[in-house]
């Protein structure tokens, strides 16, 4: 294993002491977990080489893998223990920060075998080389990381175990998304996997929750007492969520034709990211505690219904546009999209929980592909005041206070309230208290597939989705789904949006009829 390595960069460039020689930061200091090791399926795909490798690579630059800890990628592609660790040697150079010394070490923890998922004999290869490399160095436990298309999810976890792969010690299953792509299906891989695993066993990923500022809603929530009081009916108005991308649909056109934005974004990450704004205080910030209510929030959504899907959804698809100055092409002209495609990549949603913390309080949640700006956040939007004393001497109403937490691209917290401008008598202003997370951190930060495959190591499931959640979120979605493809006159319509926009101009209808306005990236913030 690799010393400790002292020193992160910072944005800037600047060296910076990380968490572990700064006596300051001790109480955040990571658990290292227990002897493991990794099989990774679809080791030749893209997310291990963009997200999984660079992961685990940074883990073990802050000592934060196990002693012996070692990787075996599977897949059906051919390749050798040395053509995988180039593959990945390359994918870590072009991820920057790459160290040659460190690489030296960390490559020898890495092999590959080939592998047919539904020919359990073809497990043979990744079979002997566990035999070959477990003792003394997993102890018998391995985390099974299933980073395949979806449709082959069960064949993999049936493999793993017909051909014996699993160790005297614990076994853990991490699924990545989708999981499933209706309720049906996704009960029906769920039952598959029950044959063979326990739910202790299964880790379904969502990485929205393994972001720092995502876990952060909560402890801005609850470590503090000046918010909690507000958080309810009485005092906000509503809650806005919108995660806007630029990017387009990439090389995924063949998942996303069939997923759309949401599958991809809604089921999972929009919804999670909801709980966590919407949901009660555990009695401890413990994981199946804080998982319990998490589900409580998904068990509270008020379903659609036919009749007023139009008030509450409006769907659209990019068109041709500019990016930064940039051309980009319309989605239906992207590589592997149907030329008539009516797969949604911008939804709008108004949501309601169906609760006494929230009766009455919407939820518009806004996520779309190619848009103008990159952006995550959760807007908590509070009442005005219930009586102006400015009102005469103000050409309008002062308006309203907003607590806004950023998670993309810049991780920060910011307060909009008023103040009295400088100057004349009675003048107010806007103004804005900005904390960018990273103040004053000089530590370790770990990115969402870091944090994930940690926690799946450590055992800890509190930012993976339990069955329940996974189940609701599926429950509450498919109507919306059926209600979109059916295709009835009742419906929603696709509107087309130009890219670099914010989405269709039937998405600022269904806000601003309710007298309110999405709130977007300040373009003056970062
Ligand atoms: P890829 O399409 O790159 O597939 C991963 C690997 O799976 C391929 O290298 C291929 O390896 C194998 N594979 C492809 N098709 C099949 C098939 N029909 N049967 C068996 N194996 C197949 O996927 P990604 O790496 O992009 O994603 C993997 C999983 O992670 C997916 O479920 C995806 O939804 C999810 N995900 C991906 C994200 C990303 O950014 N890429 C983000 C979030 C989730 P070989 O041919 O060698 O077997
Ligand atoms: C993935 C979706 O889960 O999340 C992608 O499949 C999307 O379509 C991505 O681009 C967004 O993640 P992030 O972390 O870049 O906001």
């Amino acid at each position: 294993m690799a010393d400790p390595i002292n020193t992160e960069k910072t944005p800037d460039g600047a060296a910076a002491t990380t968490g572990f020689t700064t006596p300051a930061c001790s109480p955040c200091d990571e658990t290292q977990p227990p002897d493991c090791c990794m099989v990774i399926f679809g080791a030749s795909g893209d997310l291990v080489r963009r997200k999984l490798m660079p992961a685990l690579y940074k883990l073990f630059r802050c000592n934060l893998l196990p002693k012996g800890f070692f990787v075996i990628g599977a897949a059906r592609t051919a390749m050798t223990d040395d053509s995988f660790r180039a593959e990945t040697e390359a994918s870590l150079r072009a991820a920057g920060d790459f160290d040659e010394g460190l690489w030296a070490e960390f490559s020898k923890s890495l092999f590959y075998r080939s592998v047919t998922y539904a020919d359990h004999s073809s497990y043979s290869g990744i079979k002997g080389a566990l035999d070959e490399l477990a003792p003394g160095r997993s102890n018998g436990n391995c985390v099974f990381y299933l980073a395949t298309p979806p449709a082959v999810y069960a064949e993999i976890s049936r493999g793993i175990i017909y051909s014996g792969l699993r160790g005297s010690g614990w076994s853990r299953l991490i699924i990545e998304k989708p999981f499933g792509s209706d309720l049906k299906s996704a009960l029906a891989l769920n039952s598959e996997l029950y044959t063979n695993y326990n739910e202790d066993q299964i880790y379904r990923i969502d990485h929205y929750l393994g972001k720092e500022t995502v876990q952060n809603i909560l402890m801005l929530r609850f470590a503090n007492a000046i918010f909690e009081p507000l958080w309810n009916r009485r005092y906000i108005d509503h809650v806005q969520i919108s995660a806007a991308e630029t990017l387009g649909v990439e090389k995924r056109s063949g998942y996303y034709e069939q997923a759309g934005v949401l599958r991809d974004m809604f089921q999972n990450h929009m919804l999670q990211v909801m709980c966590l704004a919407a949901m009660e205080p555990p009695s401890v910030y413990e994981s199946e505690l804080v998982r319990d209510e998490r589900v409580k929030v998904l068990r509270a959504l008020r379903p659609f219904n036919g009749d007023d899907i139009n008030d509450h959804l409006v769907i659209g698809q990019y068109g041709e546009g500019a990016i930064d100055g940039s051309y980009v092409r319309d989605y239906r002209r992207e590589e592997g999209v149907a030329q008539k495609s009516q797969t949604p990549t911008f939804a709008a949603m108004k949501l309601y929980v169906d609760n006494w913390r929230w009766q009455g309080v919407p939820f518009y949640l806004r996520s779309g592909k190619r848009m103008k700006k990159r952006f995550t956040q959760v807007t908590i939007q509070f009442k005005g005041v219930p009586h102006s004393l400015f009102r005469r001497a103000l050409p309008g109403e002062p308006g309203p206070n907003a607590l806004i937490l950023r998670m993309q691209p810049d991780e920060r917290v910011q307060l909009k309230f008023h103040t009295k401008s400088p100057g004349g008598r009675v003048c107010l202003r806007d103004v804005v208290m900005d904390f960018p997370y990273t103040l004053d951190y000089m530590g370790v930060t770990l990115d969402a597939y870091e944090r994930l495959l940690l926690d799946c190591m450590l055992g800890d499931k509190m930012l993976f989705v339990r069955s329940d959640g996974m189940a609701l979120s599926w429950s509450f979605l498919t109507t919306v789904l059926n209600l979109i493809e059916e295709r009835t006159e009742h419906s929603p319509k696709l509107y087309k949006y130009t890219a670099g926009s914010y989405g269709p101009a039937e998405a600022e209808t269904l806000i601003q009829k309710d007298g309110r306005d999405w709130v977007d990236y300040g373009e003056d913030d970062a």
